[in-house]
């Protein structure tokens, strides 16, 4: 009975902390999005919040997501060509030192996480 009081308190208070009841899975997927949205829907569709968007020779994400190995191209996206000119991952030997053309932007493993947990779920939707 305790317990159960306690856990009830633990819960409503865990979700007056988050400020709304979603799961974490889906937390990482919006601050995924938010990220996609910051530093890839320049050249990439990133569903459908710009699916006219993007630069003709980027994928979509949605299309990239139905191949079998999309998580590991995702993860290792910034050592693939085009990004080494412009992504710098800190602790990451610069991979490239060519003159970017492209803005060059900044991003940790963490958030690459994000952005993974965010296309995973656009593996649903198309
Ligand atoms: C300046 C434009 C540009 C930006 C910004 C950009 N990309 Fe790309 N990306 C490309 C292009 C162009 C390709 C296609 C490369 C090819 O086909 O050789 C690509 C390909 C990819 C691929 C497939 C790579 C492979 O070899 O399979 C992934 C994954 C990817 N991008 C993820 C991202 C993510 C995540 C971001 C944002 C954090 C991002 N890209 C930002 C231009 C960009």
């Amino acid at each position: 009975m305790v317990i159960r009081i306690f856990a009830g308190v633990f819960t409503c208070a865990l979700l007056t902390f988050t400020g709304h009841p979603l799961s974490h899975a889906s937390d990482s997927a919006e601050l995924g999005f938010q990220l996609s949205r910051q530093l890839c829907s320049r050249c990439h569709v990133i569903g459908e919040f710009n699916r006219m968007g993007g630069i003709g020779n980027s994928p979509s994400f949605t299309w990239m997501v139905k191949s079998d190995d999309w998580r590991e191209r995702f993860l290792t996206f910034y050592s693939r060509r085009p990004h080494p000119v412009f992504t710098r991952v800190p602790g990451y030997a610069l991979w490239s030192d060519v003159e970017p053309y492209y803005p060059p932007f900044q991003i940790t493993l963490d958030e690459i996480d994000l952005i993974v947990a965010y296309v995973e779920t656009l593996r649903d939707t198309q």
